[in-house]
């Protein structure tokens, strides 16, 4: 072997030494790295802390109209040759450079002996300027496995200023390394598009999250509301269904009050009367509303013994009117036996003038039988007031459904009623069933808890 060719071969161990500890340093940068941009800037620093590179760059091609190579990662001595260089993929002389032929043609391109070669175009003048003998420029591309899309077009330039550096070994050696990192950049790419999806799940299940709670923090409000509302409409209801009553008996007094002044001899009597009963309807209306009102507010009205014998014949004193009108008998029988019952007076009277009044209604339709009202009062470990009528009747199915409030099958009904009882007998601890006649009709007993402890209306 001559002196020549022994320096030589040497040459070539040290450079091939240098590309190994080059290629071992970017492969551990492959798997260190986060980002593309971290991984093609530190294959820079790598490759020109070896002796061989005086610049190493790295850059993507942008479909603009110049169609650019723009650098995205630089490393070396003499960075702004980047920077007067402008480099193209496409047909012009900027199209020139090694880099832009690589990009352009997706094959290593390599220029060497640049110092004794001509300055034009304008990217070997400056070559020439910072002492650039050498260039090879290689592809960065990679496809989509998915689509075989493009996702990844750019271009890896080294220039060394070491005559006879860029050998053929140093075109393969770059092209291999330039497909490793095309390869890690596109892994990271889909690193983060991972981690995009997973973001974007994450934020998207936040925002159901966020969303159903939205929805059940409305659907909690609406029913807030539609109680308050039921609860209000419950109450006006039930006033208004309570204050009927003594409002028809004011209307009836007052006619019958301007009948007795009408006369030529005006009757002041008979006239007074009639305005004292309208007194005492209004103080009835307005005990009604006190009445409601409390059952509503929990609070405000006493419960007192009560003879309830007299209180039940006062009510039906109260009805006799109607219940005469639809030609109906009506039948009591009192327990002797019965102590003064801690009950609210009003409350109870209006529990039994609406069963009353119910059991009047469901016996207008009946025609083949007798129209027979039965209320009695019983005692056993409990007063039971069973209110009997040999009416229609209701269908079994719908036995629990009449307490409901606003249940009516009839056209001028409001279908509170037995809602109110229901809630004023339960308030009194006792409770409301209905249970079908024997052999017509219906029952609705009231069943009251009697001596100590039993709750009233009210604290
Ligand atoms: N004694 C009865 N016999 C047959 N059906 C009855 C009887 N009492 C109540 N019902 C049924 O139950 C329904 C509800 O009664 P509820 O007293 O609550 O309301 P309503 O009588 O219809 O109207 P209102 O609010 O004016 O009293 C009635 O419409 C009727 O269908
Ligand atoms: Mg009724």
């Amino acid at each position: 072997m001559s002196k020549e060719q022994a320096s030589h071969e040497s040459k070539r161990a040290v450079r091939l030494g240098r590309r190994l500890r080059t290629l071992y340093r970017c492969n551990r940068m492959f798997f260190q790295a986060r980002n593309e941009q971290e991984l093609l800037q530190s294959i820079c620093q790598i490759l020109v802390s070896g002796d061989e590179l005086r610049l190493a760059w790295g850059g993507y091609c942008e479909n603009d109209a110049g169609k650019t190579v723009r650098p995205v990662a630089r490393a070396g001595h003499g960075v702004d040759f980047l920077k007067r260089v402008r480099i193209s993929w496409g047909e012009d002389d900027a199209a020139l450079a090694p880099a832009g032929v690589a990009a352009r043609t997706g094959e290593a391109h390599r220029a060497v002996g640049i110092q004794a070669g001509p300055k034009t175009p304008e990217w070997r003048a400056e070559a020439i300027a910072r002492g650039f003998d050498g260039c090879i420029a290689v592809p960065l591309v990679s496809h989509s496995h998915r689509t075989g899309a493009i996702d990844l077009h750019g271009v890896l330039g080294v220039y060394t200023a070491e005559r006879d550096a860029f050998d053929e070994g140093a075109v393969e050696f770059y092209a291999e390394l330039a497909a490793c990192i095309s390869q890690a950049v596109t892994a990271l790419r889909a690193d983060l598009a991972g981690d995009l999806a997973h973001d974007v799940m994450a934020l998207r299940t936040a925002e159901e999250r966020r969303r159903s709670e939205d929805a059940l923090r409305k659907a909690r409000t609406d029913l807030d509301r539609v109680m308050q509302m039921t609860a209000m409409g419950e109450m006006a209801a039930s006033i208004a269904h309570e204050i009927n009553q003594p409002l028809g008996a004011i209307v009836s007094n007052g006619n019958a009050g301007l009948r007795w002044l009408a006369n030529a001899e005006p009757d002041i009597e008979e006239a007074r009367a009639a305005l004292k009963r309208i007194v005492g309807d209004g103080h009835r209306a307005s005990e009604v509303v006190a009445g409601i009102r409390s059952m509503f507010k929990k609070g405000g009205q006493h419960a007192a013994p009560q003879d309830v014998n007299a209180l039940v014949r006062e009510v039906l004193a109260l009805v006799r009117n109607e219940v005469a009108a639809q030609g109906i008998t009506v039948r009591t029988e009192f327990a002797s036996d019965l102590l003064p019952v801690e009950v609210n007076r009003v409350q109870l009277q209006q529990v039994l003038a609406n069963l009353i009044m119910n059991a009047v209604d469901a016996m207008s339709a009946v025609v083949d039988r007798a129209r027979v009202l039965r209320v009695t009062t019983q005692v056993d470990a409990s007063l039971m007031i069973p209110v009997e009528d040999t009416g229609i009747g209701i269908d079994p199915a719908d036995a629990e459904r009449v307490f409901d409030p606003f249940y009516t099958t009839k056209t001028h009904g409001m279908g509170m009623g037995l809602s109110i009882c229901r809630s004023i007998v339960e308030m009194h601890g006792g409770r409301l069933t209905v249970a079908k006649g024997e052999p017509d009709g219906t029952v609705f007993r009231v069943t009251l808890p009697i001596g100590r402890g039993a709750e009233a209306a009210g604290p």
